[in-house]
């Protein structure tokens, strides 16, 4: 049977085929800071980001000491600073820096990985997904002038990953904290001094430079760069692996994926991303009593919950049987295709285009390799910090080149 008869045969009620891989494991774990209201609908989220009466929420931005912003990501930020700092890096985002720059780093980095892939027959999945974000991300922040692109992969992972092992209570903070210590001290080092020296020398365009620039402090430095590691290079990794799961259980969508045209491919990409959001909830404090659009009133202090997972699957939006994968939905409904995945307003996802970028040169490459198949399906696994899915232990093989 085709899938889009199954979808048609399963679909007679409302609600329809559920193709979540990660929804499941999120609908059991799903945790809301203490104390915030959570919005789902997709209306109410949207004014709530686009709102100037609020501020970044959560656990991190509360304990957050925003009385000296040079030693803070702009992550963190709102406001007129926060709009000063991210003008200063648009370009490094725009459509055409992605074409003439970034592009040939997603090619060089495919090169590599489909080389290494086929003499040694088979990869994990993950490592060959983290290797395109790192080296993408890298070449944004400016983290070019390590020993080997290899070691620096390595160094950043046991930074940010050491999230992921990060156990509740104070034992669980004191261990993490002289973890990353040594770790992020290991990273600065052996990454971010010559980067900084280099650029020092000769400045470039992209964000050390800009920090060099600004006489951030070292601090400050390692704190952007990690943000942006956060940011763009875990959450790319986790999303590679689940559009190729997804293409490689589905034969009829992938075939259409390889044989379409390029806003074809990145229309099935921003489904799979609405499907499975790889930052489930956003977090915002409120600065002053308003009354904010389909959200309502809010209070002042108030800390408030944006569900992306409820917000992308609103059917006032997303039309009959929000759980189904359907490329042609967000046309059909006249919606940006990511819907809600990339956050909205001031703090939305300056990256968003260059993850849908490599993620289509990764796939597009990878899916036609003689002889691609994954062996070993990747094991969801739920992250309690970060509040998203995980996914490790796909393994692919390929004919030997
Ligand atoms: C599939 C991949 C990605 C997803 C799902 C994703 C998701 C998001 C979301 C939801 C936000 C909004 C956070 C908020 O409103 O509080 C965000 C912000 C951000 N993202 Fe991404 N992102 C991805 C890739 C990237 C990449 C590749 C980069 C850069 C290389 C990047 C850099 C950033 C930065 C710097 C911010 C903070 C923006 C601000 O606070 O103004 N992201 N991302």
């Amino acid at each position: 049977m085709t899938d889009r008869a199954a979808t048609a045969q399963a679909c007679p009620a409302h609600q329809g085929r559920d193709d979540r891989k990660s929804g499941h494991l999120a609908d059991a774990n799903l945790r809301p800071q203490p104390g915030a209201r959570v919005f789902g609908s997709f209306a109410a989220g949207r004014d709530i980001l686009r709102s100037n009466k609020m501020r970044q929420g959560g656990a991190a931005s509360d304990a957050t000491d925003l009385s000296n912003p040079g030693d803070i990501s702009f992550f963190f930020l709102d406001g007129d600073l926060h709009r000063k700092r991210r003008a200063a890096v648009a370009g490094l985002f725009a459509p055409k820096t992605i074409v003439t720059r970034h592009k040939a780093v997603m090619d060089r980095t495919m090169d590599v990985i489909v080389a290494d892939l086929r003499r040694r027959g088979s990869a994990p999945l993950d490592e060959l997904s983290w290797h395109m974000a790192v080296d993408v991300a890298a070449e944004i922040i400016g983290l070019t002038d390590s020993d080997s692109n290899a070691n620096l992969a390595e160094r950043v992972r046991s930074v940010l990953d050491s999230s992921a092992t990060r156990k509740p209570g104070w034992l669980g903070n004191l261990v993490f904290n002289a973890k990353m210590l040594i770790r992020a001290g290991r990273f600065y080092k052996h990454d971010m001094v010559p980067a900084i020296a280099a650029r020092r020398v000769t400045p470039k365009d992209d964000v050390i430079s800009y920090m060099v620039q600004e006489n951030y402090s070292k601090k400050g430095m390692i704190m952007e760069c990690l943000s942006y590691g956060g940011a763009g290079m875990m959450t790319t990794r986790e999303f590679i692996v689940m559009c190729a799961w997804h293409l490689f259980e589905k034969t009829e969508l992938r075939e259409r994926f390889l044989n379409g045209p390029e806003e074809d491919q990145f229309a099935i990409l921003e489904e799979i991303l609405r499907l499975e959001p790889v930052a489930s909830l956003l977090h915002r404090r409120v600065a002053e009593d308003a009354e904010i659009g389909q959200a309502g009133a809010v209070k002042s202090g108030e800390l408030l919950a944006i569900s992306i997972r409820a917000a992308n699957a609103d059917e006032t939006i997303t039309g009959a049987c929000p759980y189904e994968l359907d490329p042609d939905r967000a046309k059909r409904m006249k919606v940006v295709g990511p819907y809600m995945s990339f956050g909205d307003g001031p703090h939305r996802c300056p990256g968003a285009q260059v993850a849908l970028h490599e993620t289509r040169v990764f796939l597009d490459r990878m899916f036609r390799l003689p002889g691609i198949r994954l062996v070993s399906e990747p094991k969801v696994s739920w992250n309690a910090f970060i509040q998203g899915y995980e996914l490790r232990g796909a393994v692919i093989t390929c004919d030997p080149a």
